[in-house]
């Protein structure tokens, strides 16, 4: 008999305000997109992935997914979210793998241990990071981290010394634009950029700080639907964390270029390269001025469902899969 397919999907992310400073504890709120990456698993001869040979060494996040599985596996990925781009790739792949080998095991971990594999794949691939990723990518809709007395708790992560508290927020009827600049920025050298600057200069610890306290107003902001003042916040998180050395020209471009028909425009996910987010009424007309800038743009639906089991083997087009990235 054949052996039968299992296939999960999972939506890649945005991030409306908090991406780095997360890293260090500070609060952070997160959209899932409604972009997706899908994925199926069967049991099999041989390795392979999307009809090649699977050489673990280049699949770090696969690699760990698979580290308790004695046979072997063919896995088949389609994406709709680009990779190494900051929405969110490898999670939504690390989350849509970790299901379905799931299934395809019997089943067994629910909302929770999805995010503890997805995150820890992450950082078996890049060495360091958030849950914040992988919480969005699992759970669907929207999610904020570490804000403090906000009800809705999913889940608390903790590492070393840094915990992450993560609750479900309903999902804003706000209109948000992606730019993709097409420059591929991994999130590990990211990070680690940021880190080096942290550990030796105190003034980076200050820029994270007044990060956290813009998150947390820009939070409110959110709540209570005022684009306006959420607009000029998510500007200001895009200057710091300019200071912080993670935008980069390609970025600048993209979010000059979409500020005058927006509340307001920042980088989305580790920077260096990837995407800006624009908070716009003039969805269409962000999306011109981002295309004749050079740029991909996505024009976002939110309030979309998480981490899902889907009824056919995943088809289309294969995915780069990520090695680590955003
Ligand atoms: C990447 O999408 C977001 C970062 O804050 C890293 C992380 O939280 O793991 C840059």
């Amino acid at each position: 008999m054949t052996p039968e397919w299992y296939t999960a999907s999972a939506p890649g992310k945005f991030v409306v305000l908090g991406e780095h400073s997360v890293v260090y504890g500070k609060p952070a709120v997160v959209l899932a997109t409604n972009r997706r990456i899908t994925c199926s698993v069967r049991r099999s001869h041989r390795n392979s992935i999307n009809g090649f040979y699977l050489d673990f060494s280049k699949q770090p996040h696969i690699n760990y997914l698979t580290r308790d599985t004695s046979y072997c596996l063919d896995i088949l990925t389609t994406s709709e979210v680009p990779s190494g781009a900051g929405m969110g790739s490898s999670a939504a792949l690390s989350a849509a793998v970790a299901m379905a080998l799931d299934a395809e095991r019997g089943g067994g971990l629910d909302e929770r241990g999805f995010v503890e594999e997805a995150y820890n794949a992450e950082l078996s691939a890049q060495g360091t990071g958030s849950p914040m990723d992988a919480s969005a990518c699992v759970h669907g809709g929207g999610v904020a981290i570490n804000i403090p007395d906000e009800p809705n708790e999913l889940w608390t992560i903790s590492r070393g010394n840094r915990t992450w508290r993560v609750t479900d927020i309903d999902v804003p009827e706000l209109s948000f634009v992606i730019g993709n600049t097409g420059v591929k920025a991994p999130t590990g050298p990211q990070v680690d950029k940021v880190r080096r600057y942290f550990s030796r200069n105190g003034f980076a610890g200050e820029i994270i700080e007044e990060m956290g306290s813009v998150t947390l107003e820009g939070f409110k902001a959110l709540k209570r639907g005022d684009s306006e003042l959420l607009g000029r916040l998510m500007t200001n998180d895009h200057k710091l964390l300019s200071i912080l050395g993670v935008s980069c020209k390609e970025l600048n471009k993209l979010v000059n270029a979409a500020l005058p028909y927006s509340y307001g425009a920042k980088l989305t996910g580790s920077g260096g390269g990837g995407c800006m987010v624009a908070l716009t009424d003039s969805p269409e007309k962000v999306a011109e001025v981002i295309k004749s800038r050079g740029g991909t743009p996505y024009i976002m639906k939110s309030g979309v469902p998480g981490l899902r089991m889907e009824l056919n083997p995943a088809s289309g087009t294969p995915m780069e899969i990520p090695t680590d990235e955003a």
